[in-house]
């Protein structure tokens, strides 16, 4: 009986031995499920709802908070209430906006017309943004998720909203990518559906995308190996690249890719010469 249950007490601490290893030794994965595309019908939505559209957005397909977060890659949007009309009487705007909406429109479609002091891109002496037209690109909002965005921004700020919910036009809208557990996703098969998924053109350019925050990666695979990659992307404090901040490129990737997805995006960066 003794040896029994010291067979019986061996073989459970291994069980608990390994079930601890899968749960804390391997790096668990909690990729987002894929967007779900739901047709939006603005016809019927109230400007609550639409202010709601407005933060989907926001926090998800617009890639707004890659930038503005709590690191102070960009300025807080908290603010724009008190700061909004400042730049429109600044000497330094240099764009058409005749009111706030405006300049929040302008902000986001063309967002060098004005340039906060101290988020210019380097060299430019605050005259070019960093940020890129989330009207085009890879970003590329659509008409009605601009408005979307614009009344968010306004009742964020504690401003009055002026925007009008377009009627006419359905917006189809991704859900927000909220992490399902134990159900994983499908990992992506190409570098342009991860670069989509995970914003890199947002701040880097990659051949034809143009992003400013980052360096260019279009000839990265002619000085860095895949290894020097690889590091960039788990872990981008690790090294900084010259003439960049540390604390910018986001550096929580390796929880959100499957390992053969950075492997994809290595070999991809690397034969980039
Ligand atoms: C790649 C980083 C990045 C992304 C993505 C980004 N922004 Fe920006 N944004 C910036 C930076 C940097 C500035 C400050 C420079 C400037 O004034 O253009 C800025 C400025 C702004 C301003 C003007 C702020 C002010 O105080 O006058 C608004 C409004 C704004 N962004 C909204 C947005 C919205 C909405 C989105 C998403 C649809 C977005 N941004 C996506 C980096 C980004
Ligand atoms: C919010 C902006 C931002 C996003 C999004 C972003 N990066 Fe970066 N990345 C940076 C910045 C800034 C640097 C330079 C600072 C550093 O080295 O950490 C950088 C550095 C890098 C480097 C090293 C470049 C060199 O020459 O040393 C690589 C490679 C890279 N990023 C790949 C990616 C990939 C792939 C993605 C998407 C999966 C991505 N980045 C998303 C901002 C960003």
């Amino acid at each position: 009986m003794r040896q029994f249950l010291t067979v019986i007490s061996f073989m459970l601490l291994t069980i608990g031995a390994f079930a601890g290893f899968s749960n804390l030794g391997i790096p668990q994965i909690e990729p987002a499920p894929p967007p779900v595309e739901e047709v939006i019908d603005l016809g019927s939505m109230n400007m609550e709802q639409f202010i709601a559209l407005g933060d989907r957005i926001f926090n998800g397909k617009g890639t707004c908070t890659l930038c503005h977060n709590s690191l102070g890659r960009a300025p807080d949007l908290g603010q724009i209430g008190t700061n909004a009309q400042a730049r429109l009487d600044d000497d330094r705007y240099a764009g058409d906006a005749a009111d706030i909406e405006g300049y929040l429109s302008e902000s986001l479609t063309n967002p060098s017309a004005y340039v906060v002091v101290g988020f210019g891109k380097a060299g430019s002496d605050d005259t070019e943004s960093p940020m890129p037209s989330t009207s085009g690109g890879s970003i590329a909002l659509s008409d009605p998720e601009l408005a979307a965005v614009i009344a968010y921004l306004q009742d964020k700020g504690g401003l009055e909203v002026t925007v009008e919910i377009p009627t006419d036009v359905e917006v189809p809208e991704e859900e927000p990518a909220e992490v399902a557990s134990g159900e994983p996703r499908a990992p992506f098969t190409t570098f342009q559906e991860l670069a989509d998924e995970f914003a890199c053109e947002a701040c880097h350019t990659i051949g034809e995308e143009a992003g400013d925050l980052g360096p260019n990666l279009s000839a990265i695979g002619a000085s860095r190996d895949a290894e020097y990659i690889r590091r960039a992307i788990l872990d981008p404090n690790a090294d900084i690249a010259e003439g960049f901040d540390e604390g910018m490129m986001p550096d929580d990737m390796g929880e959100q890719i499957y390992a053969i997805e950075l492997e994809i995006m290595v070999d991809f960066l690397s034969q980039l010469k």
